[in-house]
C-alpha cells in the first residue's frame, strides 16, 4: 500500500469527521453526503455548518462504468462528495475500477472526495486506494478507523489523509483539538494489529461474519423479514433487514424487539435527509458482532417468534 508522508491520528472517527466537517466549512464547500449512512456524518458535518445534500446510493449502485458516473456528478452538482466504502449499512463498496472512474471525474469537475473507510477490514477484495486516489490527482480527504474491528472497549484510532491542498488547514484545526496522540493507546491498538495480522483477518474476523451472516439469514426465512436489496452482497459486520413483508415500520419493530430483549437500530435514522418518508421506515439495522451469547439470544427470539412478528407489536 501506498505510503501517504502526510497524516494526522485523532482518537475516534468521529473526530476526523469532525475536522473534515471544520475544513469544509471554512471553505464553504457544498457537500453530497451518501444516504443511507449513519446518522453521526451528518450530524458532525451540520453541527459545523457544512451545506448539505444527500447523494443516493441506490443511484451510485446503478451507475456502472465512466460515462454514467460522470452523468451522476453531472446531475448531483456539489464541491464535495462523501462516501462510506463499504458503507454503514448496506456494506456497499466500489471496486477499483469505478473509484478511479469517479476519483478521474471528481478532479475533472473540481469536486473534492471524502472517504469514510471505517469499516475498510471487513473488505474482501481490497486494493490500494489511496494509489488511485493520489494518481487520480484528485482533491481528498479520508480516514480510517481501529474501532470496528477492533472494539477494545472504546480505545481506538482514527489516521486521517489529504492531497497536499488540504494538509495546511487540517495541521492547523487538528492542533488545536488535539496535539498530540496517546502513546499508550497506539502501542496497545498495535498489539491487537499485529495479532491479527500473525493469524490473518479470514480467521480473526471474516469468518464469524460469515457465520452469523449465515445463521441471521437462515433464521429470517418465514418471518416477513428479508434482506435489503441494497446489502445483499454486504461482507460487513451488520445487517440492513427490509422489514416491509412483517406489516410493521422500523420503529414500531425495534420497540418490539426490545420488549424481547433483541436491540435493532431503526433504518429511518440512516436515511439522514428522508428519514421521514413512508417508504424510508422499513429498514432496521442488526448488529452481527455482539458476544456470542447476546447473538445467540436475539437469534433465538427472531425464530421464536416466527411468522408471528407482526402480533408482537
Ligand atoms: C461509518 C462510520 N463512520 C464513523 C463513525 C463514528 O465512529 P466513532 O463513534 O468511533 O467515532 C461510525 C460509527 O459507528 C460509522 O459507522
Amino acid at each position: 500500500m501506498r505510503k501517504l508522508p502526510f497524516f494526522k491520528i485523532c482518537p475516534t472517527a468521529s473526530n476526523s469527521v469532525d475536522i473534515i466537517a471544520a475544513v469544509l466549512a471554512e471553505n464553504s464547500i457544498s457537500t453530497r453526503l451518501i444516504e443511507p449512512t449513519f446518522d453521526n456524518l451528518p450530524l458532525i458535518l451540520w453541527r459545523r455548518g457544512v451545506k448539505l445534500a444527500p447523494i443516493h446510493e441506490i443511484d451510485l449502485i446503478k451507475a456502472v462504468g465512466r460515462t454514467a458516473l460522470a452523468a451522476l456528478l453531472s446531475a448531483n452538482p456539489c464541491g464535495a462528495l462523501f462516501l462510506v466504502q463499504p458503507n454503514n449499512p448496506t456494506g456497499y463498496t466500489l471496486d477499483a475500477d469505478c473509484l478511479a472512474a469517479l476519483a478521474e471525474s471528481c478532479r475533472d469537475r473540481g469536486i473534492t472526495l471524502i472517504i469514510d473507510n471505517s469499516f475498510r477490514f471487513y473488505k474482501r477484495r481490497s486494493f490500494d486506494d489511496y494509489e488511485i486516489l493520489v494518481q487520480s490527482g484528485v482533491r481528498f480527504m479520508a480516514f480510517e478507523d481501529t474501532g470496528k474491528v477492533w472494539p477494545t472497549h472504546d480505545l481506538k484510532a482514527s489516521l486521517l489523509f489529504c492531497s497536499r491542498d488540504f494538509e495546511q488547514l487540517i495541521t492547523s484545526i487538528y492542533n488545536e483539538l488535539f496535539l498530540c496522540t496517546s502513546r499508550f493507546s497506539l502501542l496497545l491498538l498495535e498489539q491487537y494489529i499485529l495479532g491479527t495480522a500473525r493469524v490473518g483477518l479470514s480467521q480473526a474476523v471474516w469468518t464469524t461474519v460469515d457465520e452469523r451472516r449465515d445463521v441471521l439469514r437462515r433464521t429470517i426465512t418465514g418471518t416477513g423479514l428479508d434482506i435489503d436489496d441494497a446489502a445483499l452482497h454486504s461482507v460487513i459486520s451488520v445487517e440492513w433487514l427490509d422489514c416491509r413483508q412483517t406489516g410493521l415500520r422500523d420503529l414500531e419493530l425495534t420497540r418490539a424487539f426490545a420488549s424481547q430483549g433483541l436491540f435493532v437500530l431503526p433504518g429511518r435514522q440512516f436515511f439522514w435527509n428522508s428519514g421521514y418518508h413512508d417508504d424510508k421506515q422499513f429498514n432496521i439495522r442488526l448488529a452481527l458482532l455482539r458476544p456470542a451469547e447476546v447473538f445467540k439470544r436475539a437469534m433465538g427470539v427472531i425464530r421464536a417468534l416466527g411468522p408471528d412478528i407482526r402480533a408482537i407489536s
